[in-house]
């Protein structure tokens, strides 16, 4: 597989490609691998994209919230799959912004080794579990960052007034029957580029306006031009590099595109529907 991506890497670099980023196969270029992948090209830089994918999950979550009501502070996280690359990007992000965040793993060796030492804080309690079906039935916000190849559960699983932000490929929730309207299930961790493109079938994305984070990475970083900013390493990123990549992409058209899935394309009634259930939710 690694050689795979060696070829790759080597093919992009000769043809003049500035950066490669490693998208889906994030995780093989951690640690040794990924000293392997990157050393396979001579000009060319390489990065696993979890920057802007998370950067990507984040902005969605923050605007969905926006378009319905929910308050972040008030709010139980769940993260399925925290001890990836995504998973602990994010679960930095939302460690002291959330009123309850539950990170789950298969490993709990990994789990500790990545947030045993997170303190309980003042405003975020941070649980740390392996049954993926506790914690998401328990959340208000659900975001799916494991590299599973089977979906691990439907629609049926989340509380009333859910939003499930799934960034797994293959996706980690079916999105077959589709019968709920009291939640949202999306496609997150995609960007929408500035300017048209059509790739959709192509890619296994749900509409031709957007890419996934991780090209939109490598895209932004080459027109900024901020090649420090290339990541490879399996620790967390260090924040100045999650600020300067979010720059680059904002300043370079990059937005939070629809919030959609293969089968439904939201919109404001569906939010209004979310709203009110968190509106009655919270006079509870
Ligand atoms: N939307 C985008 O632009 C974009 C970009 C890059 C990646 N992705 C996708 O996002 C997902 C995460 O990417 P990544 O780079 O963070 O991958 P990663 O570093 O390989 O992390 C995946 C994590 O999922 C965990 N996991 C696997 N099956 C699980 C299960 N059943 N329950 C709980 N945890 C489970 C793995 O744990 P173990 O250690 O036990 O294996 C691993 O820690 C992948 O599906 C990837 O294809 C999307």
């Amino acid at each position: 597989m690694i050689s795979k991506v060696e070829e790759a890497v080597q093919l992009s670099d000769s043809m003049g490609a500035s950066v490669s980023a490693l998208g889906g196969f994030t995780s093989i270029a951690d640690n040794a691998s990924g000293a392997i992948v990157a050393k396979a090209a001579s000009k060319m830089r390489v990065t696993n994209g979890t920057a802007a994918t998370s950067i990507m999950t984040v902005e969605g979550i923050k605007k969905l919230c926006d378009e319905t009501g929910i308050e972040l502070a008030e709010s139980t996280i769940s993260i399925i799959g925290a001890t990836g690359s995504v998973g602990r990007t994010c679960a930095t992000y939302f460690r002291n912004r959330v009123k309850k965040l539950i990170l789950t793993g298969r490993n709990s060796t990994k789990l500790n080794h990545f947030f045993g030492d997170w303190p309980i804080t003042e405003n975020t309690l941070i649980e740390l579990t392996s049954q993926n079906q506790y914690a998401i039935a328990e959340a208000d916000i659900v975001i799916f960052v494991t590299s599973s190849t089977k979906t691990l559960c439907s629609e049926e699983d989340f509380k009333p007034g859910a939003i499930v932000c799934d960034v797994g490929f293959p996706k980690n929730v079916t999105t077959a029957n589709l019968n709920r309207d009291d939640i949202v299930i999306y496609a997150g961790g995609l960007a929408q580029p500035p300017g048209e493109m059509k790739h959709a079938d192509l890619w296994g994305l749900p509409s031709n306006n957007m890419i996934y984070g991780c090209f939109a990475e490598a895209i932004a970083v080459a027109m900024e031009g901020c090649f420090e900013c290339c990541s490879s390493d399996s620790e967390n990123i260090p924040i100045e590099k999650l600020r300067k990549i979010k720059h680059a992409l904002f300043k370079h058209g990059f937005i939070v595109p629809p919030f959609m899935n293969m089968r439904k394309v939201y919109t404001t009634v569906d939010f209004e529907n979310i709203k009110d259930i968190v509106r009655k939710n919270k006079m509870r």
